[in-house]
Order: C-alpha cells, then structure tokens, then sequence
C-alpha cells in the first residue's frame, strides 16, 4: 500500500465543508421568515457551544459566546491560533458593551456614538464577565459592534456578546467570502453564514482606551485623524515585533501586531518597481501574480519597463505563467478587493506575488500595514 505524503498543516478536507446558509437578505428589506429561521439556526448552534462564521463588513468572524470559555477555547483549536493572541468581542451596542468592562470612560461612549456600528475595536479593563481565555489572561478586553445588518440581528437575537477573530487559520488571509471561511476552515466550523462579500474588506481599527493618551494598535478603516476628531491626540502603537513583544511574553499590547500576518501561501515582494521584479521573477521560470495599483502596469504586458527604463520582452511562455490584477488606486476600493485578490491568487497556484507599492498617503496607511505584514518573511516571528 503506497503511503500518503503527510504535511505538517493540517489539511482542511475538501470533502467535509461546512453547512453553509445563504440568508437572502437585502439591507432595509424585512427579514424574511425563511431568513429568520437560519439566524435562529445559527443561534441555536451558538447556544450550544459550536462554533459559527459570521458576516461583518469588515472581514468574517468565527463566533463562539463570549462568556463560554469552552466554546471559546474551540475558537483557538479551530483556528490554531496561540493563546497568548486575546480575541475581540462583538456586541450589539454600547448598552451590551457597558456590563463586559470595569468601567466605560466618557471616550468610549464618544467613539461609540461616532463610529459604532462600525469598524472601530476599543480595548477597555475587563469586567468578571469575560473569561481568561478570552484576553489571553490580560485585564483588557478588545469590544467592537459590527455593522453587518445579519450579524447584528444574530446578537440582537442572542442577546450574548460574540468573541470572534477573523475566520481564517492563524497567520493567513483573512476571509472576506463565506467561500474563503470554507476554503481556509473547513469542517472545523459548525456553520457558516453566508451574508456576501464583506463591504471594508479589512480589519477593524483597534484603539486601546485604557491608557492615556490613548494609543492607535492597528490601522484600520477608521483614521487616525477621524479619532483624533473625537479624542484629541491618538498614540500610534510604536509596537512591532522587534520589540520582542508576543505570545510567549505574556499578553502583548497587541500580538495581533506581530510581523507576519495576513500573509497567502504566495511569497510576497511589495516593490516600487513591480515592473522588474515581475520581469525577473518570470524569467526565473516562476507563475507570478502582479497586483497593480490603478494603471501603473502596461495594458498588455509583454514589454516590462522597469524603473530604470531597461525594458525586458517577455515570451509568450511567460506572458502565461502571469496573472495580472489591477486594484483602485483609491485606499476603500482597494481594500475592498485586496484580500479576495490575494485569495484568489493563492487558489491559482502562483508562487510568487508582486505587489505595486500603493501611494504613500495618510489615507493608505491600514493598507501599507497589511501589504507589509503579508511581505514580511517566512522567518520573522509569525
Ligand atoms: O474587523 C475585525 O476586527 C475582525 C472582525 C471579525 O471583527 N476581527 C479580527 O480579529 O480581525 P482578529 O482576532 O483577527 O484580530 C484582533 C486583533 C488582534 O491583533 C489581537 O491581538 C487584538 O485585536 N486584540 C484583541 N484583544 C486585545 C486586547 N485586549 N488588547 C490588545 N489587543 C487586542
Ligand atoms: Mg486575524
């Protein structure tokens, strides 16, 4: 009998998905009876300790009830994720939000009021009624609202706060179609609920209020000039991971900060000038796929100017070992598609991605971040 290779992944089997449910239902439109039965469904799961994905408009979720610490733990399993790595909490409201802290300071009930539903986390002291594993055993919790009308039924109907990381296994893309959960978790989801491509496309903004003043921990849809309208001054993190902060020194201000991150299976090399690297890349015989910034790559690529002007004809044999994805050259647009393009790059089966560096503007930032952290090394700490 021949022996299967055996790799140190787990491999998520194709052939046991998920149940997945398709809730058809248009924002402003009433809910349908047939919908309402698939949130009750997902609620019931839920209830029972299982684990659910859920919609945001940010990226999915893969939901257990936060006061569960054994549904939650399954959450770490699931997902591989270190422990040390503390999970964000999501609530209907800043009324559902007040009982989960130690104290809600006058700052979180101005951002909330601005920004909540929405991308926006607050890391605030914990009350007793979040368990350990939830922070990671750290005296903060990270609270947000999701803005998804699905998502925010399921907790209106729960009436229970929803720990809940991006639903993709620790260290990858995050998903932004219920088909990537799928693709990245496979049956080690209960249930997946089906609410359409997420509108952001990234991650939540992550601001710590429990220190003063208070301290930007991850870019995200939410500026840092849009809290500073509402705060005053905002700290960004000044953390990275070579400060050696991470799981394995106890909670980090935010281990989700870690180098590494948000990375596909494809090696990334984020690059001014995506013309060579392309061009060299392809000459090494590699299958590359270029993400373009706006209309910065030629229309046809068969001719690659690099920088310096030196143009490298390409073959017709490495024309088609290309995959060239042109993005918005505005941040929203851009960020709605970067992740399901690096997905879809990934099922391709490149092994390498080009990405044309985006411009330089405040505006880009949240995106630089993670266009980084997907181009750091497979070495640096992940
Ligand atoms: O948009 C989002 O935030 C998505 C959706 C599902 O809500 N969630 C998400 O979760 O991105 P996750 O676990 O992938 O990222 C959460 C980040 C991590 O960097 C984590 O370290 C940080 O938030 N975090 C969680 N609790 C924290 C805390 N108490 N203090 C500091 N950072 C915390
Ligand atoms: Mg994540």
């Amino acid at each position: 009998m021949e022996l299967q290779r055996v790799t140190a992944e787990p491999a998520v089997s194709r052939c046991l998905m998920p149940e997945t449910l398709h809730v058809d239902w248009p924002d402003g439109a009433p809910l349908s009876a047939e919908s309402q039965a698939s949130l009750r469904r997902a609620a019931s799961v839920l209830e029972a300790g299982g684990l659910v994905a859920i919609p945001t408009e940010t990226v999915y979720g893969l939901a257990a009830v936060a006061t569960d610490p054994a549904a939650v733990e399954a959450i770490f399993r699931a997902k591989g994720r270190p422990a040390g790595n503390p999970l964000i909490v999501h609530v209907a409201d800043a009324a559902a939000a007040v009982p989960l802290v130690a104290e809600w300071p006058a700052a979180a009930s101005r951002l909330a009021e601005e920004f909540w539903p929405g991308p926006l986390t607050m890391v605030l002291p914990r009350s007793s009624q979040i368990p350990d594993v939830v922070t990671a055993g750290g005296r903060t919790v990270a609270l947000r609202s999701p803005a998804h009308h699905m998502t925010a039924e399921l907790l209106r109907m729960l009436a229970r706060p929803l720990a809940a990381p991006s639903a993709n296994r620790s260290g990858q893309t995050s998903p932004t179609t219920a088909a990537h959960v799928a693709a990245s978790l496979g049956a080690s989801v209960s249930l997946i609920l089906d609410g359409g491509p997420c509108e952001r496309g990234i991650e939540s903004t992550v601001i710590d209020l429990s220190m003063s003043p208070p301290r930007l921990l991850r870019p995200g849809p939410i500026s840092q000039s849009q809290l500073e309208a509402v705060l005053g001054h905002v700290v960004m993190n000044g953390l990275s991971a070579s400060t050696g902060d991470g799981p394995s020194s106890g909670p980090a201000r935010s281990p989700g900060l870690l180098a590494r991150h948000y990375a596909p299976l494809a090696e990334v090399e984020l690059t001014d000038d995506a013309a060579e690297a392309v061009a060299r890349r392809l000459s090494r015989g590699e299958r590359v796929g270029w993400i373009d910034c706006g209309e910065a790559a030629p229309a046809e690529p068969t001719d690659l100017s690099g920088l310096l002007g030196v143009v490298t004809p390409i073959s017709e044999r490495e024309r088609e070992r290309l995959l060239l994805k042109r993005l918005p050259a505005e941040p929203v647009a851009y960020a709605r598609a970067l992740y399901a393009t690096l997905h879809e790059l990934d099922e391709a089966g490149v092994e390498s991605i080009v990405i044309t560096r985006p411009p330089q503007e405040a505006s880009w930032l949240a995106i630089h971040d993670r266009l980084t952290r997907a181009a750091c090394p497979r070495d640096e700490p992940a």
